[in-house]
């Protein structure tokens, strides 16, 4: 990747120049960096604006009407704002650990891969509110029983999904039942004892897109309008999704729209203008959105599904030193504040969930229930959470090299990506008193 000069933007506003900076910065990273993003999984949120992140709605209509007026649309009370709080000590510890596991990546495998401090796994999340319990594995089974969960996204989708399976494995073993793609990238894992189905679907973009590759172009090719059925093609098999993108976008891409080429983030070179990447996360994102709607929205048994909001990265100096993501500590409550790119990523994402719901009751379809998993925050404040150089093995056995390359993107497991599927849990628990349907 070339770096290019910057002089196509210096016909934009100031406020999109500011707004385009931080990403252009970011998909300056060496290649060597982007060859994070094709592994594993990630999430996040932000305190500068106020949101509904929280609440859920629950979209009810009468099967025997069509009428949209005839549909119950409750706001139901929040339970607890997940958002907000702050990490405390815990001397408990995790639930499960990198020897016993046997789903976890290898790139986020810390502890076997010799990372000499363990202080990370021992704090939780405690919300401003509520006590977030400890994952429970027998309940989430329970839950899900006879059900088909699906992961669908880029590596942090599989970061979650690990950490999940990890944490069901100590309650129940899977099986692992399917395999495909380079690298596993389509997987599906079988509970005997709940016939609950745990499946990963890598679609980094959501809708149809073409991965920039060595041998073929070094952009990004996405068709905004079509949703990827690389994974779409199943839906009618599952029972709950959870979608988690994010990081491709900042990497250079050409988009495509109604069969014609809408612009492009970061293509010297070629004849496209800059739109930056915010507004194409939003199209690919309603397109998703509404593509379940509308294939499950009006047959079956519903369908839920979560967002799980951008989770983001960690590194401090250069990317290539040892310690690029040094902290050893979670950052103090307002220490930190989620801002930038971060809190843009979450916004959108947010916004999408909320406009999705909007369009479910306004088209009059039958319930799904369509909630945030809000993490932005939680994550922020977790700079010790990740792999850094011990993404390789032993990285330093040789003494401390001249270059390192490092993953402050990913979370280790265990590690705080575990926080993530205990608010999951909660809010699965919260769905089961609140049933979609008069069933
Ligand atoms: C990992 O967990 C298993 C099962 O709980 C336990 O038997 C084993 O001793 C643990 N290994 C380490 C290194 O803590
Ligand atoms: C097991 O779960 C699947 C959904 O994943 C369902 O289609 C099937 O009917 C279930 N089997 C039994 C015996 O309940
Ligand atoms: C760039 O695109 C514009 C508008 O599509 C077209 O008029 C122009 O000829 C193109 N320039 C080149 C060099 O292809």
């Amino acid at each position: 990747m070339k770096m290019g000069s910057m002089n196509q933007f210096k016909d934009q506003s100031l406020s999109f120049t500011k707004k385009l900076l931080p990403y252009v910065i970011y998909s300056l990273l060496p290649i060597a960096l982007l060859r994070l993003y094709f592994n594993p999984l990630p999430f996040l949120p932000s305190t500068e604006t106020e949101l509904p992140h929280s609440n859920s709605i629950t979209i009810t209509s009468h099967s025997s009407s069509s009428s949209p007026s005839a549909e119950k649309v409750r706001t139901l009370e929040t339970h607890c704002d997940y958002f907000n709080g702050k990490w405390i000590r815990d001397k408990r510890g995790p639930l499960y650990n990198g020897t016993t596991c046997g789903t976890i990546k290898e790139g986020q495998n810390c502890i076997s891969h010799g990372r000499p401090d363990m202080g990370y796994l021992y704090w939780r999340w405690k919300p401003s509110e509520c006590h977030l319990p400890r994952f429970e594995p027998e309940t989430f089974l329970q839950l899900l029983q006879n059900k088909h969960l699906a992961f669908v996204g880029d590596s942090m989708a599989r970061n979650q999904l690990e950490s999940l399976l990890c944490m069901l494995a100590t309650a129940s073993t899977p099986n692992l039942v399917y395999r495909n793609g380079e690298d596993n990238k389509f997987r599906r894992w079988h509970f005997p004892s709940h016939n609950v189905s745990v499946s990963v679907y890598w679609s980094p973009f959501l809708v149809e897109g073409i991965e920039k590759s060595n041998t073929g172009p070094n952009h990004n090719k996405l068709f905004l309008d079509h949703v990827d059925e690389k994974w779409a093609k199943d839906l009618d098999q599952m029972d709950m999704i959870v979608l988690s993108i994010g990081h491709w976008f900042l990497h250079p891409a050409v988009y495509f729209e109604s069969g014609s080429a809408l612009g492009c983030h970061y293509c010297p070179g070629l004849n496209h203008t800059e739109i930056g990447f915010y507004d194409v996360l939003r199209k690919a994102l309603r397109t998703t959105l509404n593509s379940i709607i509308e294939r499950r929205g009006r047959k079956g048994s519903g369908i839920d599904v979560i967002v799980t909001t951008f989770s983001p990265a960690h590194f401090e100096g250069e990317w290539d030193k040892a310690g690029a993501c040094p902290k050893t500590k979670p950052y103090r409550n307002g220490e930190k504040e989620v801002e930038g790119m971060d809190a843009d990523m979450r916004k959108t994402e947010i916004e999408e969930v909320e406009a999705a719901k909007t369009n479910a009751i306004a088209k009059g379809f039958k319930w799904s229930r369509l909630e945030a998993l809000d993490v932005t925050k939680l994550a922020l404040l977790r700079p010790d959470g990740h792999p850094g150089p011990y993404m390789h093995p032993f990285p330093f056995a040789n003494g401390v090299q001249e270059r390192v390359q490092n993953d402050c993107v990913h979370w280790c497991l265990p590690g705080p990506v575990d926080t993530w599927n205990e608010i999951f849990l909660q809010k699965i628990k919260k769905w089961k008193h609140q049933p979609r349907s008069e069933e």
